[in-house]
């Protein structure tokens, strides 16, 4: 069995951090979205692994994932010269894929179910697709499913108005390699898309057992700020499981919980309150972090207050009088305080940012 993972795509929901890097590599608990996925194949036991990348974010994400060595998988990238669709992806990894059974992946999608029952129930059954769904609240956003009474799947459609059930497709599949007779029948979609939604339905139209599975555990997809920061606030939860602490914390600071700090990094006169997670190389001064904040390596914060939000490399702030809250702070950004009591705001933000004084 193969895996594919899509990574391409232009990730226009979480500018302006995808105007320079990849959404898929943005970091929950300091480490890149892509990576859990990459981990959850190969725990399964699917090593043999294919990355859609795009020309623009392909480079790094290659240069920061790597061959495979550091998962104990074999990787190899696939570049889409244009987001035309999932089922395109698929098309263009074929000689790739062969004619070998595959899990594709979306590279933004995280699940907290294992998929080694998945993977050993399609191996044992002769399934031309497992697709997984999950109940959500907005079906409008995603591919959505409509069930018989005998759990089959009847229909699929993608972002319907209209919705025919509230169970969305996850972004995790299964698929034989009749996938790619199926994929030579479909057109582009209305939005210019090859829909792996449609897809799937001409498998069904052409008598293939579709199985759906309703995920027990939970399922992000991390492509808006609000879902990265419930992300990160999931994974700090079940990933951080004790306190580990290799950089110098004084003797005025207080860290309760669990609080990981990385190696090289100095805290003076802070709290911290885990789940919290800081890298390595950062310098913290009279700083309260609060739960389920990830702060990425060489962050530089003082005279802050911080919660439940996101600090990615390399980034400054400092003197800001507020709490902040619920905030995805981008790679090198500087957030400072010039004046002790400052009478003007003055910033230099960048396209489709988005700054919410509260
Ligand atoms: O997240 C689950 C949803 O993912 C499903 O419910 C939908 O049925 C499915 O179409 C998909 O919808 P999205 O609108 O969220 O897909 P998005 O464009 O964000 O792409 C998902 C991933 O695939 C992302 O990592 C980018 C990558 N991608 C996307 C396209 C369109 C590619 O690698 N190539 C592409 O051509």
């Amino acid at each position: 069995m193969k895996a594919l993972i899509l990574s391409g795509g232009k990730g226009t929901r979480l500018r302006p951090l995808t105007y320079t890097g990849a959404k898929q590599l943005v970091p929950v608990a300091n480490k890149p979205i892509l990576w859990y996925g990459i981990e959850s194949l190969v725990a399964a036991g699917i090593t043999d692994i294919g990355i859609i990348v795009s020309p623009e974010t392909g480079p790094e994400i290659e240069a920061k994932t790597g061959k495979g060595d550091r998962f104990g998988a074999n990787i190899t990238y696939i570049p889409q010269a244009s987001p035309d669709g999932l089922a395109h992806a698929v098309k263009i990894a074929r000689p790739f894929l062969g004619d070998s059974p595959f899990v594709m992946y979306l590279g933004d999608n995280l699940i907290q179910d294992s998929l080694n029952d998945f993977v050993a129930d399609f191996k044992k059954k002769p399934l031309g697709a497992i697709i997984m769904l999950k109940q959500v609240a907005n079906p409008t956003a995603f591919g959505v499913a409509q069930i018989a009474a005998d759990g089959s799947v009847t229909r699929l459609v993608e972002k319907p108005k209209d919705p025919p059930s509230n169970l969305a497709l996850v972004g995790v599949y299964l698929f034989a390699p009749e996938i790619h007779q199926a994929i030579a029948q479909i057109q582009p979609s209305a939005r210019g898309e090859l829909e792996i939604t449609d897809a799937i339905q001409q498998l069904i139209a052409t008598h293939q057992t579709v199985e759906a599975k309703e995920l027990s555990g939970w399922w992000l997809d991390t492509g808006k700020k609000d879902d990265l920061l419930e992300a990160n606030r999931i994974i700090l939860d079940e990933y951080i499981t004790h306190p580990n602490i290799l950089g110098d914390v004084d003797e005025r600071s207080k860290i309760s919980g669990r609080v990981v700090i990385g190696k090289g990094s100095r805290l003076t006169n802070c709290t911290v309150r885990g789940p919290v997670i800081i890298g390595e190389n950062c310098v913290l001064d009279n700083c309260f972090v609060g739960s389920y904040t990830s702060i990425a390596n060489g962050v530089s914060m003082s005279d802050i207050e911080i919660d439940h939000s996101v600090v990615l490399a390399g980034a400054t702030i400092s003197g800001i009088h507020r709490r902040i809250v619920d905030s995805l702070i981008g790679e090198r950004a500087k957030l400072t305080v010039t004046e002790h009591r400052p009478k003007a705001l003055r910033f230099m933000v960048g396209d489709d940012s988005s700054i919410e004084l509260a």
